[in-house]
């Protein structure tokens, strides 16, 4: 079993894969704490709902995010966590500590085929170019954005979606498969790397 944090700012469906995966027995980890930097985020209520720790860290409250990472960081070690999983978390992680303290045990998925289409809207921008094919994606959590080694994707054909609605539908739906499934991989087994490949190793 591993101990993980879950940090998100919104809906938190991410979140309610892995707490469904975690009861149904698909996934072998405790979720120690929701760590959230919106106070009226719905994945907080998600966490209440299912007596999960939850930490607010406002942006506010720092002077800058390096001592916003720094105090998550805090919180992270406080509650034993082994692995950091960022379910729609949308800023982004700058603290060195952090960065280097949960180096290789951070993760976080992206609505999109990683290098295609990083940052923001991934869903509306894979529609837009035209794309026939896209997905979604498992990656570690680097200093860069939505860059660190891959882990994990899978695609999806949406060569007849009629909006990016549509798009955005059929890769939440891999989404809520492929991230618990990934987390499990962490409590079973750990990655090594050779270059930018994330070689997975079974315990
Ligand atoms: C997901 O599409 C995820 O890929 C992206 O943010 C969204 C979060 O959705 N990083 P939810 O809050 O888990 O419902």
């Amino acid at each position: 079993m591993i101990a993980i944090a879950i940090l998100a700012s919104g809906k938190g469906s991410n979140f309610q894969s892995i707490i469904d995966a975690i009861s149904e027995g698909g996934c072998d980890a405790k979720i120690k704490v929701l760590i959230s930097d919106r106070p009226y985020a719905k994945a907080i209520e998600r966490a209440e709902k299912n007596r999960i720790p939850v930490e607010l860290v406002l942006r506010k409250n720092f002077d800058t995010r390096e001592q916003m990472d720094s105090h998550i960081y805090g919180i992270l070690e406080s509650y034993g966590v082994e692995l950091v999983v960022l379910a729609g978390y949308m800023r982004i992680i700058k603290g060195k500590n952090l960065l280097k303290g949960y180096e290789n045990r951070m993760i976080n998925i992206h609505p999109a085929l990683l290098p295609s289409f990083p940052g923001m809207n991934a869903q509306k921008q894979a529609f837009e170019y035209g794309a026939k094919v896209s997905g979604a994606t498992v990656h570690f959590v680097d200093s860069n954005l939505d860059a660190g080694p891959i882990i994990m994707q899978e695609a999806v054909d949406i060569s007849d979606c009629k909006d990016s609605e549509e798009v955005a539908s059929r890769i939440i739906k891999i989404e809520h498969r492929i991230y618990p499934k990934v987390v499990d991989m962490f409590s079973k087994g750990r990655f090594r790397f050779n270059g930018r490949r994330a070689i997975y190793v079974r315990d």
